[in-house]
């Protein structure tokens, strides 16, 4: 693995591996990697989660977190992302986590540069981290995915983190729905759309999705509408799952929108574990990117370092 910008191509077992690897990270700690290691978190859409457990993942691994506010840069100078991410690359960074509203960027980057790229979501296409992080909030709760039946809800259509887990789940075995408004349906994923009632019913796993106005062309009232009556996860609802099912949502949540505001942190609701999650995933794949599959490769790292210069 050089890159994580996509759960494409990946197979079951090397998305099993990380997933394995966080968990034994979240038991047992890490011993941090030796040498002088740089990231570069560049984020140009807003982040509260996913940035901060970068740089809190980083930070256990041993590896510094260079500064980097796409406002006090020279991107306000005109300068592109494939040079601001050249140019880290030039100073030292040993690793670039990207976060951009055009999908594909980190792809490209990933082909142009010499360091690995993690891809931190881009546009509406994908959010590979955060679905390894769904995952070990599954795998902590099942110890297994093959035929668990597993519920994406709400907004696919704009959704990065429907796409990676989407593609995931369902190399991991798992047999995986899709529900919410019509509009919003993603025909890119061949998987069966079921009625939010009918998927209550059926859910091992519920996960939520947040309406991602800012990808839409026009705001509506989602309250106005009726929304959460409609399409989300109310009290009624909540009452009707399954004993053993779990509720995730990768926040940031419309509270009274997508959920209702009681379940944020109702029994059922993994929520906060996924956001605890968050850190032990990053440091299992930004390891894993820097040794080559977790076990700590000094001659290949110093080769990297000497590549860099
Ligand atoms: C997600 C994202 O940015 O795609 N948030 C996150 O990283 N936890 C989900 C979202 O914003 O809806």
């Amino acid at each position: 693995m050089e890159h994580f910008v996509t759960m494409k191509e990946k197979s079951a077992a090397e998305i099993l591996q990380l997933v394995k690897r966080a968990n034994e990270i979240s038991q047992k700690g890490v011993n941090p990697l030796k040498g002088q290691i740089f990231a570069a978190n560049l984020f140009f859409e807003p982040s509260t989660r996913t940035k901060t457990s970068f740089v809190v993942a980083e930070r256990k691994l041993g590896i510094e977190p260079l500064e980097f506010m796409a406002d006090h840069s020279s991107v306000t100078k005109g300068e592109s992302i494939y040079d601001t991410a050249k140019t880290f690359e030039a100073i030292g960074a040993n690793l670039i986590v990207v976060r951009h509203q055009e999908e594909n960027i980190a792809n490209q980057l990933a082909e142009s540069l010499s360091i690995p790229v993690i891809n931190a979501g881009d546009g509406t296409g994908e959010h590979p981290t955060q679905c390894l992080l769904d995952l070990v909030t599954i795998y902590q709760e099942y110890q297994k995915f093959k035929g668990l039946k597993v519920v994406i809800a709400g907004d696919i259509k704009h959704s990065r983190v429907a796409r990676s887990n989407a593609i995931a789940l369902s190399t991991l075995g798992c047999e995986v729905y899709l529900t919410g408004k019509e509009e919003w349906h993603d025909d890119s994923l061949a998987f069966s759309y079921v009625s939010m009632d009918e998927a209550i019913e059926i859910a091992d796993v519920m996960m939520l999705l947040r309406i991602q106005h800012e990808r839409h062309q026009q705001r509506t009232s989602m309250q106005q509408e009726g929304y959460l009556e409609k399409y989300g996860l109310t009290v009624e609802r909540e009452a009707k799952m399954k004993k053993h099912a779990i509720i995730l949502h990768p926040a940031p949540v419309n509270r009274g929108v997508e959920i209702d505001t009681n379940l944020v942190e109702c029994e059922r609701s993994r929520i906060f574990k996924q956001m605890k999650n968050g850190v032990v995933a990053r440091m299992a794949v930004m390891e894993t990117l820097l040794t080559k599959g977790g076990n700590f490769n000094e001659e290949d790292f110093n080769k990297r370092q000497a590549f860099i210069g």
